[in-house]
């Protein structure tokens, strides 16, 4: 485990999320037959990330009671998760974070830790919609945090939200089909797919958090149902 970040206080994210952040070590060894299967032929560094992972999830299930079991991965890549166990998975060159539930009013949870460094100006164009380019003036953004940092967090925070939609639509979605709107102040984000387009039986945005750390940008969003009745809950009134 690494003590690089603690979830920050204006985070509103419920206790029955856990989440484990480890620096990469090779676990390959300890990968279930089924998760070995997964990454049998893949490079070493793939092995490194995949196998991270695996040991941070199987930390905090034996933490639940719950015997080890494997987390593989489906066709598009998306983690399959035992029942009742289900969360999200992100890695760096130096980090491994995941983010676990059982709780079954949590319907989805997608993160991503990006690293400041990775971030230039040849990608900004690229991950941003003309909306976002318009409000990324650099006087306006806090001190401390630059162009290349605020690109980071758009970048981090579009995976994380990706992550989190996936399981629930399996829809592809690219960079400029998702507009963001950040608070620097509260370190919150809201997604909207741009241009109307909607999801099926659902809202139309999804509000999550970022953080920044001396090296990395850490997101996440994540869905819940409505407790009082049970029913899903548009996507924007969450958190
Ligand atoms: C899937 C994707 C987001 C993963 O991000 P990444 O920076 O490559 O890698 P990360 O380390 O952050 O995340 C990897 C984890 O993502 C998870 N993941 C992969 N595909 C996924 C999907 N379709 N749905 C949910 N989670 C997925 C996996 O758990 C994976 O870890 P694992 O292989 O150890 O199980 C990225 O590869 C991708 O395809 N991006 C294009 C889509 C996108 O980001 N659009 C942005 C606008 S919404």
């Amino acid at each position: 485990m690494t003590n690089e970040f603690n979830t920050p206080p204006a985070w509103r994210i419920p206790d029955s999320i856990v989440f484990g952040l480890h620096s990469m070590q090779d676990h390959t060894q300890t990968l279930d037959p089924a998760e070995d299967e997964c990454v049998r032929s893949a490079a070493p560094k793939r092995r490194l990330e995949f196998s991270t992972a695996r040991h941070a999830i199987r930390q905090i299930m034996t933490t639940w009671g719950i015997p080890p079991q494997p987390v593989t991965i489906g066709a598009d890549g998306q983690p399959i998760w035992p029942k009742p166990v289900h969360g999200s998975i992100t890695h760096t060159r130096d980090l491994c974070w995941v983010a676990l539930t059982r709780d079954p009013e949590i319907r989805s949870i997608g993160i991503d830790i990006e690293r400041r460094d990775r971030m230039h100006p040849g990608l900004w164009e690229r991950i941003t919609t003309d909306s976002e380019r318009s409000t990324r003036a650099c006087d306006t953004l806090p001190s401390g945090i630059s162009a290349n940092d605020f690109h980071s967090v758009i970048f981090s925070a579009k995976e994380a939200f990706f992550k989190c939609q996936y399981p629930l639509t399996s829809r592809w979605l690219g960079f400029k089909d998702v507009e963001l709107s950040m608070s620097f102040d509260s370190d919150s984000v809201t997604a909207s797919i741009a241009n109307g387009q909607r999801f099926p039986n659902d809202d139309l945005s999804l509000s999550g958090f970022f953080s920044i750390t001396e090296q990395h940008v850490f997101s996440i969003f994540l869905l819940s149902s409505n407790r009082n009745t049970g029913e899903p809950a548009p996507l924007e009134s969450h958190l």
